[in-house]
C-alpha cells in the first residue's frame, strides 16, 4: 500500500517508488510535519520534531493532560499552520469567525485512506484510476470556530508526485469568512542550502527562468491579476545548492488554478523553511453560511533525486497522462497554420484561402483563422462580445470558407476571447453591467476592452450560445481561446457586498463551467489556450485544452528561453510554437527558416506567416520540416526532455534532446544564440541507454550511449548566430 498509517507511531507514511511524505499526529492531536523527499524504509520519524531549545518567543501549547512536553506551534514543523496561536510562519489557514477574530487552530479527528484519486467537483485536478494512486484525507476540527478541513493527499506511485488540496466546511451554527485557505503547506527541517527557482516575465517573455539562494525572510510568487499571468507563473521549486540538470534534489510545487495565486518560501530564523501554495489571499474573502464548503484547489507537488531534469520529467509524464483529458491527449496534432502574423486584421475569405492552398500543398493539416472575423472587429478598437460573422469580410459566411478549406484535405480553427467585450459594441452597449465593474467606480481599460463577470450565469450563457451558433454552423475542429487583459476593479452586479470579495474566485469557477460545457458539447474538439501569448500557461488549462501558446514572441532565439522556462513543468506536447517570417515581428531578428523550424519542432508544431510569399526554396524547407514532424512526433510528444545546455547560461548557445521512452531512440537540438570563436565544442547527451549503441543518422557516426553521454558529441565547426543542428540517433542493437 502506497499510503500507512501506523497507529504505533501514529504516522502517516505516503510512499512513492521514489518518495516519502511522513506526517505524524502529535500532542493535542496537532498534526506535525515529519518529512518529505527520497524514499525512507522507516515510519518512526517522530524523533525529527525534537528541538533543543525554545525562548518564550515561542509560545508553547498548554496541555490539556500533564506532563506537558514542550510543544510549540511556532517551533515545530507543523503539517497545516494556523493563524494566531503561536505559529509566526506564514499561515495555511485563517478563519475570520462572527466573534470578529481570525484565530484558528485545527486538530487532527480521523482519517481514510482508499485507492484512486477523487475528483475535485467543478475544479480542474489530476486524475487516476484505482492502481495509479492513492489517497489520503484527513478530518481535522477547529473546536472553537466550528470549522472542518479535510486535508487530502494523493500519491501517483508511478511518478514521484503527489497531491493535495483542501476543503472547509463550516460545521458551527454562526456564519464565517475564509481569510486565507493554501493547498499546500510543506515545513523543511534544513534550508540553509537551499536555492529558490521560480518562472518570472512579461508580455513576449514569459517564463524566464531565475535561481536564487533561499535567504531569510519570504520568497515568492504571486499574482493579482485575476489569472495566473505572463510575470509569474504558478510554480516554484526549492533545490539543494549542489542540485544540476541531472543530480541533487529538488521540490516543485505547481498549482492547478488559473486565477490569483500564492507560492511562496519562508525560510526563518532557523534555517527551516515553510513551502506555502495556494489562492493568493489577497483580494480573497469567502464567506461560509452554516453547512456551507470552500474547495481549495489542487497543488502538484514533486520530489526528485535527479535535478531539475528529473523533476520535469515527472511533471511531463504526469501531465501528460493524468491530467490531460479528451481525445486529443493521445491523438497526434494538426501542423497549423494561423493567419494572426500573415494578415493581422486585414483579411477577407480568399486571403484565407489562398494561404490555405499553399499550406495544403506544403503538409500543413489546419487553418486557424485568428482575430478578426466577428462584428465591427477591423482594429482592436471593437467588436468583442459580437461574436458574430463579419459577412463583409467572410463573403458567402463561415460555413463556404470552412467548406472550401476542408476541400483541400484541412482541418478550420478558430479564434474567440470569449471572456472580454470591446468597449465599443453592441454587447456593451445592451448590457453594461455584464463587465466587472465596482460601484461608482471608474473602469480602468486595456486594448480597449473590459472584462466580462464570469461570475454570473447570464453572460456564460450568452457566451455558450454564441460558441454554440458558430460551431454548429461549421466544421469547426479546434478553437483559440485567448484573454487578452488583467482583471481590475473586480465586483459583480449581482453578489451581495459580503460576497464581493469572492468574485475573483468565482471567475475562475465560472471559467471552467463554460469550458466544461463546451467540451462536453463538442468532445472532439481541440481547445488551445492563449493569454496574449502565454499568460495563463498553468496546469488548470491543460485539464481543457492539451496545448497552450507558448508566447506571443516567436523569434527562434527568445523562444529557447521561453521554451526553456516552460519546459520547467510542462511537457512539449502542450507549448504551442510556431515557425513565423523575419524580420521577426516582435524583435527584428533575422534567422534561418531551418531554426525556426528546430525550435518551433520542440512544441505543438505549426506556422505563423503570409505562406503565399515564400520563396520555392523556402517552400521545399517548410515541406521538410513537415515531413520532419511526422517523423519526430512519437519522440518529441511522448519522449523524456534532457536539457542539455541552458540558455540561461552563458547566453551563447542552448541544446536539448528527448529521448523516447524505450530508449530506442533520440532527437537532439543544439542552437547557436551568439556566435563566438572556439576550438572544439562537445555536447554530452543524456537519457540515453549505456549499454546500446546509436547511429546518428545526420553524420553516420555510431557510438554507444555512454560513449554519447560521457564524452559527448562534436559540433565540429563554428555556427554562425542563430544557426543550429539537430541529430537523429537511432540505437542500432
Ligand atoms: C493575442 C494572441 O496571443 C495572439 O496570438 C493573437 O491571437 C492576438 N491576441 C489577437 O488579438
Amino acid at each position: 500500500m502506497a499510503i500507512v498509517y501506523s497507529a504505533e507511531h501514529r504516522v502517516f507514511k505516503l510512499d512513492t517508488a521514489s518518495t516519502s511524505y511522513l506526517l505524524q499526529v502529535g500532542p493535542e492531536n496537532y498534526l506535525l510535519h515529519l518529512y518529505y523527499g527520497a524514499k525512507v524504509s522507516d515510519a518512526d520519524l517522530g524523533y525529527l520534531s525534537y528541538t533543543v531549545y525554545h525562548s518564550s518567543h515561542y509560545p508553547r501549547v498548554r496541555m490539556e493532560t500533564p506532563p506537558e512536553p514542550f510543544f510549540s506551534k511556532g517551533v515545530h514543523r507543523m503539517e497545516y499552520s494556523c493563524n494566531g496561536c503561536g505559529d509566526f510562519r506564514g499561515s495555511a489557514l485563517s478563519i475570520l469567525r462572527s466573534t470578529g477574530t481570525a484565530d484558528t487552530d485545527i486538530q487532527y479527528v480521523s482519517h481514510k485512506i482508499y485507492a484512486g484519486k477523487p475528483e475535485i467537483e467543478g475544479q480542474p485536478a489530476t486524475y487516476a484510476g484505482e492502481t495509479e494512486a492513492t489517497t489520503l484525507e484527513i478530518l481535522c476540527r477547529d473546536s472553537v470556530s466550528g470549522a472542518e478541513v479535510t486535508l487530502f493527499y494523493t500519491v501517483f506511485e508511478n511518478y514521484g508526485a503527489m497531491t493535495r488540496h483542501v476543503v472547509v466546511r463550516n460545521a458551527s451554527a454562526e456564519p464565517m469568512d475564509i481569510q486565507r485557505v493554501m493547498s499546500a503547506c510543506v515545513d523543511f527541517h534544513d534550508a540553509n542550502d537551499m536555492d529558490f527557482i521560480h518562472l518570472y516575465g512579461n508580455w513576449g517573455r514569459e517564463r524566464a527562468f531565475e535561481r536564487t539562494p533561499l535567504i531569510h525572510g519570504i520568497q515568492g510568487a504571486v499574482s493579482k491579476r485575476g489569472c495566473s499571468s505572463h510575470m509569474q507563473n504558478p510554480f516554484i521549486a526549492l533545490c539543494s545548492r549542489n542540485a544540476t540538470e541531472e543530480t541533487g534534489d529538488v521540490y516543485g510545487f505547481n498549482f492547478v488554478y488559473t486565477g490569483n495565486f500564492s507560492a511562496t518560501a519562508e525560510m526563518d530564523s532557523d534555517g527551516g523553511a515553510r513551502v506555502l501554495v495556494g489562492i493568493n489571499p489577497e483580494g480573497f474573502l469567502w464567506h461560509l453560511d452554516p453547512g456551507e464548503r470552500f474547495v481549495a484547489p489542487e497543488v502538484v507537488m514533486v520530489y526528485s533525486g535527479e535535478g531539475l531534469g528529473g523533476m520535469s520529467r515527472t511533471f511531463h509524464r504526469l501531465y501528460r497522462n493524468n491530467l490531460c483529458r479528451g481525445p486529443w491527449k493521445n491523438r497526434k496534432r494538426p501542423i497549423l497554420i494561423n493567419n494572426w502574423e500573415a494578415t493581422y486584421f486585414k483579411f477577407d475569405e480568399e486571403k484565407l484561402y489562398d494561404i490555405a492552398k499553399t499550406a495544403s500543398e506544403l503538409g500543413i493539416e489546419m487553418l486557424v483563422m485568428d482575430d478578426g472575423w466577428f462584428g465591427s472587429r477591423d482594429t482592436a478598437r471593437s467588436g468583442l462580445g459580437d461574436w458574430f460573422v463579419n459577412e463583409n469580410k467572410l463573403k458567402g459566411g463561415l460555413g463556404k470558407l470552412v467548406e472550401r478549406v476542408n476541400a483541400l484535405g484541412m482541418k478550420f480553427g478558430i479564434w474567440f476571447e470569449p471572456e472580454m467585450v470591446s468597449e465599443d459594441s453592441d454587447l456593451f452597449r445592451a448590457h453594461p453591467d455584464w463587465a466587472l465593474q465596482t460601484p461608482n467606480r471608474r473602469m480602468s481599460i486595456a486594448r480597449y476592452q473590459y472584462v466580462l463577470d464570469m461570475s454570473r450565469a447570464d453572460v456564460r450563457d450568452y457566451l455558450f450560445d454564441c460558441i454554440k451558433k458558430v460551431m454548429d454552423n461549421a466544421n469547426i475542429a479546434y478553437i483559440k481561446w485567448d484573454f487578452n487583459r488583467s482583471l481590475s476593479e473586480v465586483g459583480s452586479a449581482l453578489l451581495a457586498p459580503n460576497r464581493q470579495q469572492e468574485v475573483f474566485h468565482r471567475y475562475v469557477l465560472g471559467l471552467y463551467e463554460l469550458l466544461e460545457r463546451i467540451l462536453t458539447a463538442y468532445p472532439d474538439l481541440l481547445l488551445e489556450g492563449c493569454a496574449s501569448g502565454g499568460g495563463r500557461f498553468d496546469p488548470a488549462w491543460l485539464y481543457y485544452a492539451p496545448q497552450f501558446w507558448t508566447s506571443d514572441d516567436t523569434d527562434a532565439i527568445e523562444r529557447l528561453d521561453i521554451q526553456y522556462g516552460t519546459s520547467l513543468c510542462y511537457p512539449a506536447s502542450a507549448m504551442g510554437a510556431h515557425v513565423s517570417a523575419c524580420p521577426n515581428h516582435q524583435v527584428k531578428r533575422t534567422t534561418p527558416l531551418q531554426t525556426r523550424g528546430a525550435v518551433a519542432m520542440a512544441g505543438t508544431f505549426g506556422y505563423e506567416l503570409d505562406l503565399t510569399k515564400l520563396t520555392d526554396a523556402e517552400k521545399d524547407v517548410v515541406r521538410q520540416q513537415c515531413a520532419d514532424y511526422h517523423q519526430y512526433y512519437d519522440v518529441i510528444h511522448n519522449g523524456d526532455l534532457y536539457r542539455l545546455i541552458s540558455p540561461w547560461k552563458d547566453r551563447t548557445r542552448c541544446a536539448w534532446m528527448f529521448v523516447s521512452a524505450d530508449k530506442s531512440e533520440a532527437l537532439v537540438t543544439y542552437a547557436v544564440m551568439r556566435s563566438e570563436v572556439y576550438q572544439r565544442y562537445y555536447v554530452r547527451l543524456a537519457g540515453l541507454d549505456p549499454n546500446r549503441r546509436y547511429r546518428n543518422e545526420q553524420t553516420g557516426q555510431i557510438l554507444s550511449g555512454d560513449t554519447l553521454m560521457n564524452a559527448g558529441i562534436c559540433i565540429p565547426e563554428v555556427l554562425r548566430d542563430f544557426d543550429s543542428r539537430v541529430f537523429h540517433l537511432t540505437a542500432i542493437d
